[in-house]
């Protein structure tokens, strides 16, 4: 797949304020801080059209954006910053779980940071989706920080932890490109399966 467009469409918060379109959906899930926006801006070549941020927390809403007018990926806050108050993460648990219970986006790619082993909540993220008859497609990210060793090892761990997903654990690096045209490739495949379905 060539990324011809992106754009962001809008954030949602309420569940009015979701969309019911037709359109193939990609939700990115995953601890706050290990890389979501990144990955959209990365994958559609713009530096800021999801906000990032080096401190943890920084998407609060479910974000829309809506690539070569067919598909979105739906940004949604990470879940397991410690920082943030209690009132602030439980609301953030509500929005993602309305989300994902009432809207049913086809696709859920959890993220994982490369660099270290899956977290207690990205256990139970993982077996929350699989209960709610989501196999999420996992991607390790921030590869350019660690080794190819590093990464053998990291795709072993991932692979062992994350049995049931539909897809081999994908390497990437927001920073140096790693793992995209994995991922071009997989929503290529996603994207024409799901439109052939009536
Ligand atoms: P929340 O919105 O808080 O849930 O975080 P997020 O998952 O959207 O993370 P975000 O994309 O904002 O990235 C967090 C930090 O990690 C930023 O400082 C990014 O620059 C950095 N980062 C993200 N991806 C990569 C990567 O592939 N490599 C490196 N080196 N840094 C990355
Ligand atoms: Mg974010």
């Amino acid at each position: 797949m060539k990324i011809i467009s992106s754009e962001y469409i809008k954030s949602a918060v309420l569940p009015s304020q979701f969309i019911e379109d037709n359109l193939y959906k990609m939700a990115l899930a995953g601890r706050s801080n290990v890389g979501k926006s990144s990955f959209i801006n990365s994958l559609v070549n713009r530096r800021k059209l999801a906000h990032t941020s080096s401190s943890p927390g920084k998407t609060q809403t479910a974000n829309y954006y809506l690539i070569n007018n067919s598909f979105y990926l739906v940004d949604l806050p990470g879940y397991g910053y410690a920082k943030r108050d209690k009132t602030t993460r439980a609301s953030f648990g509500k929005l993602i779980e309305t989300y994902l219970l009432n809207f049913r986006p086809q696709a859920v790619m959890l993220l994982i940071d490369s660099r270290h082993e899956p977290t207690q909540n990205d256990k139970v993220m993982y077996e929350w989706l699989l209960y709610h008859f989501y196999t999420p497609y996992i991607l390790l990210t921030k590869t350019d920080k660690i080794s190819k060793n590093q990464m053998s090892k990291s795709l072993k761990t991932a692979k062992e932890y994350f049995s049931d997903a539909p897809h081999p654990p994908i390497l990437y690096s927001a920073q140096t490109g790693q793992g995209k045209q994995e991922v071009l490739d997989l929503l290529q495949h996603l994207t024409e399966t799901d439109n052939l379905t009536p």
